[in-house]
């Protein structure tokens, strides 16, 4: 292994730079040169990639984005389009690659993988839906991002006696709905992998007001189905409470990446070099029980996210 390369795909996550700066850094340590590819497999199709140097990763650690920027790729999803990327790589002399993302890019490294080549997966993306690994890379600091807006919605909300519905990210997934229900203190979450009855949403509302409740904060995941204006409606029309909804949307892929996001980058990074010296098949790395671990990236994408039953019952408890 003499000149990997490095790529960020899919939706951005706090943390993706902190990443890119290990991934370059510990390459040049091992003696490797390391490449850096823009705009995720699309520029790895169209063969635009460059040299890194120590400098060239400086002062990003804190910076939430991708200095490499990101895009999704359908024409990667092709045959045709991986073989154009196998065929750039061959050109620049690339032995293995780092590619940092979500579940579309560890498909797309595990495709790359299929055709002989080696990838190291990294889980970045905020919704924390990869089975294999305990966090992902930025879901800690979107639920951080998540609490300082329920903590401002809180206070208006309360002013005001109202029902605030805030609509957060995650895709399929509700775990950033879930960690930041139970840290933020909401009354109620909705979540895709829990289907919810309406009517008893709003009950559960009306005992709280008359329990003394000046205002109820429900965290909605976007993955449930029924769109957040639609649900604040009909609350509003069956509790007679004003009801806002907030979709914090985009805002939360942004920000500078909190101590835990970064290390888990910069170890995830540290530990993918490591692997590609040592000439290991392709993996996806993550942790688990705490240990940064390399899973067999086929094995990895069998592996499906649970949702934490047990501390959506403690919300719920909390929450009444
Ligand atoms: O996967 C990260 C994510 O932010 C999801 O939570 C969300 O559903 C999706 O990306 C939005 O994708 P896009 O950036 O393509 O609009």
């Amino acid at each position: 292994m003499k000149r990997i390369a490095v790529l960020t795909s899919g939706g951005d996550a706090p943390g993706m730079n902190a990443a890119i700066r290990a991934a370059v850094r510990c390459g040049i340590e091992e003696g490797l040169e390391v490449y850096g590819v823009q705009r995720g497999y699309e520029g790895l199709m169209e063969g635009d990639l460059h040299q890194m140097d120590r400098r060239s990763v400086g002062d990003i650690l804190q910076r939430g984005g991708t200095l490499l920027k990101s895009a999704r790729s359908s024409r990667f999803r092709t045959e045709e389009g991986q073989l154009r990327a196998l065929d750039v790589m061959e050109t620049f002399g690339i032995d293995g690659l780092i590619a940092i993302g979500g579940d579309g890019t560890l498909h797309g490294a595990r495709d790359l993988s299929r055709r002989g080549f080696k990838v190291m997966g990294l889980p970045g993306t905020i919704d924390n839906d990869l089975g294999y690994t305990d966090f992902t890379i930025g879901f800690d600091t979107a639920v951080a991002t998540v609490l300082e807006a329920i903590t401002k919605i809180r206070d208006t909300s309360s002013s005001h006696e109202r029902i605030s519905v805030i609509e957060v990210m995650g895709r399929h997934c509700g775990d950033i709905a879930l960690y930041s229900g139970l840290a933020g203190g909401a009354e109620t979450i909705l979540v895709p992998e829990i289907p919810f009855d309406i009517n008893e949403l709003c009950r559960g509302i009306l005992e709280g007001v008359n329990a003394g409740k000046l205002h109820n904060i429900i965290i909605k995941a976007e993955g449930v189905e029924i769109p957040t204006q639609e649900l604040t409606e009909i609350i509003e029309r069956k509790t007679g409470r004003e009801t806002r909804p907030v979709v914090l949307s985009y805002l939360q892929r942004g920000g500078s990446p909190t101590m835990r996001d970064r290390i888990l980058a910069t170890e995830c990074a540290a530990k993918a070099v490591k692997l590609l010296v040592e000439e290991s098949e392709s993996k996806a790395i993550g942790t688990l029980e705490g240990q940064i671990v390399g899973v067999d990236l086929e094995d990895a994408l069998e592996m499906k996210s649970e949702f934490n039953m047990e501390m959506y019952e403690l919300m719920k408890v909390l929450g009444k």
